[in-house]
């Protein structure tokens, strides 16, 4: 099995899903992320620069205040609250009612070519079906939270993972993989 490099050319549009999960899929705690992993921040810092991200109005208002908008990215927040993208909590967010709808603006955003889809859980749900890629940094740990990971039906075919065996250790010790994930149609190959 091959490493997967740093950052991904693909060939052709991307929507993909890019997420850190347990071993048991769990991806979120009391609103947050119940670890910290500074290698996976970077590693989802270069994955999505420079193109749009879409996210649930949750999985916004988990980023500290100072951290949103993600810089350099269209950051698209899905809500069915009337009137929240008037409010200063949405400020720097591009804010729609729908995730078809922010899949589409995300399409046409800067970097549309490929567009990234940051989660929670419920927008994951609601999006694979939609999605041709999935990143998923597995954490060597079976802490529990309240927020699952989206099941990555038979569609998907493992692509690849870094490193290719075994796991990387985190400066704080955490151990952890970054795996690759695409819809059995897509036509991706991971890079040498
Ligand atoms: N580990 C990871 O990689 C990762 C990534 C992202 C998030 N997380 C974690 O996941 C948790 C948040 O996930 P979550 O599932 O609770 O929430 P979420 O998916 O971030 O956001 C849910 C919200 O999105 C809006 N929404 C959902 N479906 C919609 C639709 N069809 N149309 C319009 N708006 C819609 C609703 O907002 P309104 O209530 O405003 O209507 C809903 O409450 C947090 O713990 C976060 O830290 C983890």
């Amino acid at each position: 099995m091959r490493e997967l490099p740093a950052t991904y050319p693909f060939t052709q549009p991307i929507v993909g899903m890019i997420w850190a999960q347990t071993n048991t899929g769990v991806i979120g705690a009391d609103g947050g992320m119940p670890w910290h992993l500074p290698e996976d921040l970077a590693h989802f810092k270069r994955v999505t620069l420079g193109h749009p991200v879409v996210m649930g109005r949750k999985t916004w208002e988990s980023f500290p205040d100072k951290f949103r908008p993600l810089p350099d990215r269209t950051n698209i927040v899905v809500t069915r609250r009337q009137g929240w993208a008037g409010t200063p909590e949405a400020s720097g967010a591009v804010v729609l009612d729908s995730v078809e709808e922010a899949l589409v603006e995300a399409q046409f955003s800067p970097g549309g070519n490929e567009v990234w889809v940051i989660g929670g859980g419920q927008i994951f749900e609601q999006t694979s079906e939609h999605c041709n890629v999935a990143v998923v940094t597995v954490i060597n740990t079976d802490v529990t939270g309240d927020t699952q990971a989206p099941v990555l039906g038979s569609e998907w075919a493992f692509r690849g993972a870094t490193p290719a065996e075994g796991w990387h250790t985190s400066k704080n010790g955490t151990e952890y993989r970054i795996t690759l994930w695409a819809k059995g149609e897509t036509e991706f190959e991971a890079p040498e």
